[in-house]
């Protein structure tokens, strides 16, 4: 599906949504994704984006979004970059540290996290994460560093706790279920979205919904 239409329906899914909706919370949530997600596809100029000051000289002097994210590998979701294969390729280059005596520490290894239910089993790279983020980002206090510790639930990832506090934040979104839910189960072919969670809105149905 191109990205435009299936923005457009999202979009249309997510504010009929709203308008639906039963609480101001949830209509509240409901639109503030919609505002997220005209953002993601856009690349608003800085001076409508709704973050930068539009009188402000600074947003003169900024590079715009647009100008700075075009060229490198895209993605549906998010804010339109692919970021894991931006590096990979070498699109760009960040320094690894400020100081000369930081010692980058990276590792590859994956931990395959068995959720319950219908859903595929989630698969945690290490190797993606550690290029981007010291250990100390997630360790001790985000998780231990004992596989099957840390009680790792979508409820509270829905909530912006665990994966959820850089996955829909910083990190691409939550809606990318297969991304992190990516090992089929024996003689399952595809993803198998259980009653309880609604992917257009990105919250465990009657959970969280004040
Ligand atoms: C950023 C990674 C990530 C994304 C994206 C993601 N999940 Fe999860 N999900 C997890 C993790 C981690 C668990 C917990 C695995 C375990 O049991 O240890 C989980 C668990 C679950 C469970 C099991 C029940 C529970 O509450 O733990 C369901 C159902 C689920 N996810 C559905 C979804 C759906 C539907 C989507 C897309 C709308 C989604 N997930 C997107 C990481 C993710
Ligand atoms: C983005 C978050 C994140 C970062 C950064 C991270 N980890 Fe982890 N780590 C996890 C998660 C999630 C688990 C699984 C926890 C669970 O199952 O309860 C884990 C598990 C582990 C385990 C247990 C593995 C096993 O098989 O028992 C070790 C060891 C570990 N991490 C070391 C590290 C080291 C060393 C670094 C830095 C080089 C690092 N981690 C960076 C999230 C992270
Ligand atoms: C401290 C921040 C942070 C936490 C916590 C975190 N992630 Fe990530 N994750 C990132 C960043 C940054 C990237 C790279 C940018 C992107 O892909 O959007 C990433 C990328 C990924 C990728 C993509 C790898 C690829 O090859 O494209 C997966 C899968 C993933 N995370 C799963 C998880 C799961 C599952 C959890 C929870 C167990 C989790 N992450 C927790 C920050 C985080």
């Amino acid at each position: 599906m191109p990205v435009s239409t299936f923005r457009a329906e999202f979009l249309d899914t997510v504010s009929g949504l709203a308008r639906g909706a039963a609480s101001p919370g949830l209509a509240l949530f409901l639109w503030l994704l919609c505002v997220g997600a005209a953002w993601a596809g856009e690349w608003l100029p800085l001076a409508n984006d709704g973050i930068h000051d539009p009188r402000s000289r600074a947003v003169k002097i900024l590079q715009q979004p647009r100008e700075a994210l075009q060229g490198l590998t895209p993605d549906h979701a998010g804010n339109q970059v692919r970021w894991v294969q931006v590096l990979e390729k070498g699109e760009i280059r960040p320094r690894e540290k400020l100081f000369p005596q930081t010692v980058v520490q990276k590792l590859d290894l994956d931990v395959i996290l068995d959720a319950k239910g219908g859903m595929p089993a989630v698969r945690f790279p290490h190797r993606p994460h550690t290029e981007w983020l010291d250990c100390v980002n997630c360790h001790d206090g985000l998780f231990a560093k004992s596989v099957g510790q840390s009680k790792i639930s979508m409820f509270k990832i829905l909530q912006g706790e665990q994966c959820g506090v850089c996955h829909g934040a910083v990190a691409f979104p939550l809606t990318e279920c297969a991304r992190c839910h990516s090992i089929p189960r024996p003689g399952q072919s595809k993803p198998v979205i259980p009653a309880g969670i609604d992917p257009r809105i990105h919250q465990a149905i009657g959970q969280g919904q004040k």
